[in-house]
């Protein structure tokens, strides 16, 4: 196995392969790996010929200090689920020195508006804290693919937003939501669960699919209100958000146009732990 901590003996071990013009996939994340993480890098190394995966809990994109801390850590586990998907991906964990330095903080980002929905309503510079890091990984990486969840939507297009506006040579290629059978999207927030409240959480993906199948017929209020009495009936819930939006813009759907793709978005609490999900509607 590679696994780097460092940003210079990562470059120097990457230009070796560049020099050979090996293509290089990258999947970015912060640990606490699980099968939706492993999907990623499954399809990294079947479209590249190297991987690698950074494992770095990024500190600027947690808008709240209890969260960070509460994060789950398990790099030993996480290197032996990589090691058993594929011994050659190269991991990068590095400190927060190595990325950060000694300046903790995040560069200001325009996302053309991409950042004021959503996510970015209920968690405040957590978009700039997402851009700085993965910009900031993709200096060092210099992937030629790189890899993020549709888990994150949003994060998925602000990327998007990021790459085509700075010209940045990457391809960033979005992957589906990887479920549990019950339908619950994996997550390394579910660990936090207890199993009874797991069993309720996959309660949510349910949710989506009522609003897809009602979203064939009625107005996007009258589905937003379906799914609010719905969840009136699940008293350990407690709605953050939801939207039905834009799948380019993220812009909220008021009137349905026919060429448009939507998507439903969903954030709840289920006793204070909190979780996200999104489905495609047409
Ligand atoms: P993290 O939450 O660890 O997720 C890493 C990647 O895995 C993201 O692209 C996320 O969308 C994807 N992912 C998570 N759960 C998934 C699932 N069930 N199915 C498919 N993909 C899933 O997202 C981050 O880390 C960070 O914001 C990061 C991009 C690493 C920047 O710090």
């Amino acid at each position: 196995m590679h696994i780097f901590n460092e940003k210079a003996p990562l470059i120097a071990h990457l230009a070796n392969s560049k020099n050979r013009n090996a293509t290089i996939g990258f999947v970015p994340t912060m640990g606490a790996l699980h099968q939706g993480h492993l999907s990623l890098m499954q399809q990294s190394i079947s479209e590249n010929a190297i991987t690698v995966v950074s494992i770095f809990v990024n500190p600027t994109q947690f808008n709240n200090a209890e969260d960070l801390l509460k994060y789950p850590r398990t790099l030993e586990q996480d290197v032996q689920k990589i090691a058993l998907l594929n011994p050659d991906i190269i991991i990068f964990a590095p400190t927060v020195t190595a990325i950060y330095d000694h300046e903790i903080s995040s560069q200001e980002f325009d996302f053309d508006g991409l950042e004021h929905q959503m996510e970015g309503k209920f968690r405040p510079g957590h978009f700039d804290g997402v851009g700085t890091v993965v910009k900031k990984l993709f200096e060092i990486v210099t992937p030629t693919k790189a890899y993020f969840g549709e888990k994150d939507f949003q994060q998925l297009q602000i990327i998007k937003k990021m790459v085509a506006k700075n010209h940045l040579p990457v391809k960033v290629v979005g992957c589906a939501i990887y479920r549990e059978p019950s339908g619950l999207a994996m997550s390394s927030r579910n660990e936090r669960l207890t199993p009874t409240e797991r069993e309720k959480a996959a309660n949510i993906y349910q949710i989506l699919l009522k609003a897809k199948e009602a979203f064939r017929t009625q107005s996007p209020q009258e589905v937003s209100q379906l799914v609010e009495h719905t969840l009136a009936n699940h008293p350990d819930f407690e709605l953050e958000y939801f939207q039905i939006a834009e799948e380019e813009t993220l812009l909220p759907c008021l009137t349905k146009k026919e060429t448009t793709k939507y998507r439903a978005f969903i954030a709840l609490f289920i006793n204070k732990i909190r979780l996200i999900d999104t489905l495609s509607l047409n």
